[in-house]
């Protein structure tokens, strides 16, 4: 842990540098579910005074990584000089990969301290970008050594934003998110002649969870209750993101009528017979988030694995007008141990 002054009061530069964490997290938030097969990175940097000089994210494979927007920032603004501490919710690479290593472009600035939120689990990666960092004589820390009350909860936010990208980079496997509605009755089942029941606010987070989602599995069932749509409306989509829809159809009832209204939609329609299959074949090529979104018939059997991650259980509000009550589970296993 950091220095913990006696009255056990977070400094006045701890409490810049937990801001600065926030504003980290909140920067690398806005782009979760536009950057696989890379994870969503956000990067803050300050001056010796602990003012914000240039807050960037990861906006997509192929971009700038976090670290490099925000220095690109500070070069357009004519700030690079006051560079002194880098916040980073990610271990900086130090690969050349699309883009060049995200320590060089750190060690042509002045910065002096470096403050990050998760190791990187890339096994081209772990430990070298510290390392490096070290070696060319700045300070390296990372946020749970941070002296400030909030500093568990932001070191947390940090594992949480990189889970997935760990997942699929231990285990070949997206990080899978189940999402279920129930009644007041407790059904799944809308009622008759509805094809949802759930409050605004609710159709905002499943549009959220859709958002970062790579790709959504459903099941036949489903389908031929409802035609969805799947598609991103209660929320701003990232432009020109294009998801999979998988069915899982084994007996073939889904009509073609449908497939083809889908693709038209922008989705990559795939047919499969295993969600494990599919979830395979997700990893493999690059996806970080799926999202589960079915009926009683595969959620229930989905939820009975060891196979999904994250369960949104979104539950009626009693009165009409009131807000539905959300619980998220998360089931630990097969997350990767964060160090
Ligand atoms: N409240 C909610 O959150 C929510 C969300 C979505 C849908 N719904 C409602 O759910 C209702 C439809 O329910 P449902 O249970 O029929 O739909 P479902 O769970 O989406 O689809 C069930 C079908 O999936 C196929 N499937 C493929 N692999 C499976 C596996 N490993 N395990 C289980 N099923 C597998 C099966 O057909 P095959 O055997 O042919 O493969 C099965 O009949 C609709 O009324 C809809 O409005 C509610």
């Amino acid at each position: 842990m950091g220095f913990q002054p006696a009255n056990n009061r977070p400094t006045a530069r701890d409490e810049l540098l937990a801001r600065a964490f926030r504003h980290a997290l909140e920067a690398a938030a806005e782009y979760e579910g536009a950057t696989a097969p890379n994870p969503p990175v956000g990067c803050v940097l300050l001056d010796i005074d602990g003012n914000e000089i240039a807050v960037a994210a990861h906006r997509k494979a192929g971009e700038l990584h976090a670290e490099a927007a925000a220095i690109a920032l500070a070069h357009q603004a004519g700030v690079v000089e006051r560079i002194h501490t880098l916040i980073v919710t990610l271990e900086p690479c130090n690969h050349t990969g699309r883009t060049p290593p995200c320590t060089e472009a750190i060690m042509k600035t002045p910065a002096r301290e470096v403050w990050i939120g998760v190791k990187d689990h890339n096994s081209s990666v772990v430990g070298h970008g510290t390392e490096k960092l070290r070696a060319a004589g700045l300070t390296v820390r990372f946020w749970d050594e941070l002296a400030h009350p909030d500093a568990p909860m932001l070191e947390a936010a940090a594992k949480r934003l990189i889970a997935p990208f760990a997942k699929v980079s231990r285990y070949g496997l997206p990080w899978l998110t189940i999402k279920q509605a129930l009644t007041g009755l407790g059904s799944m089942i809308p009622p008759a002649g509805q094809k949802t029941f759930t409050s605004p606010s609710s159709l905002v987070l499943a549009h959220r969870l859709r958002k970062r989602a790579d790709a959504i599995v459903t099941g036949s069932g489903t389908i031929l209750a409802d035609l969805p749509e799947f598609t991103v409306r209660h929320v701003t989509d990232f432009p020109g993101k294009r998801r999979e829809l998988i069915i899982l159809d084994r007996r073939g009832r889904v009509p073609s009528t449908y497939l083809d209204a889908a693709a038209r939609r922008g989705f990559e329609v795939v047919i499969e017979q295993s969600l494990d299959a599919a979830l395979q074949r997700l990893g493999t090529a690059g996806a970080l988030e799926v999202l589960l979104e079915a009926g009683p018939t595969l959620t229930g059997a989905v939820l009975a694995t060891g196979l999904w991650n994250e369960h949104y259980l979104i539950q009626q509000a009693d009165a009409a007008g009131g807000d539905d009550r959300v619980i998220v589970r998360r089931q630990s296993p097969p997350i990767p141990p964060l160090s």
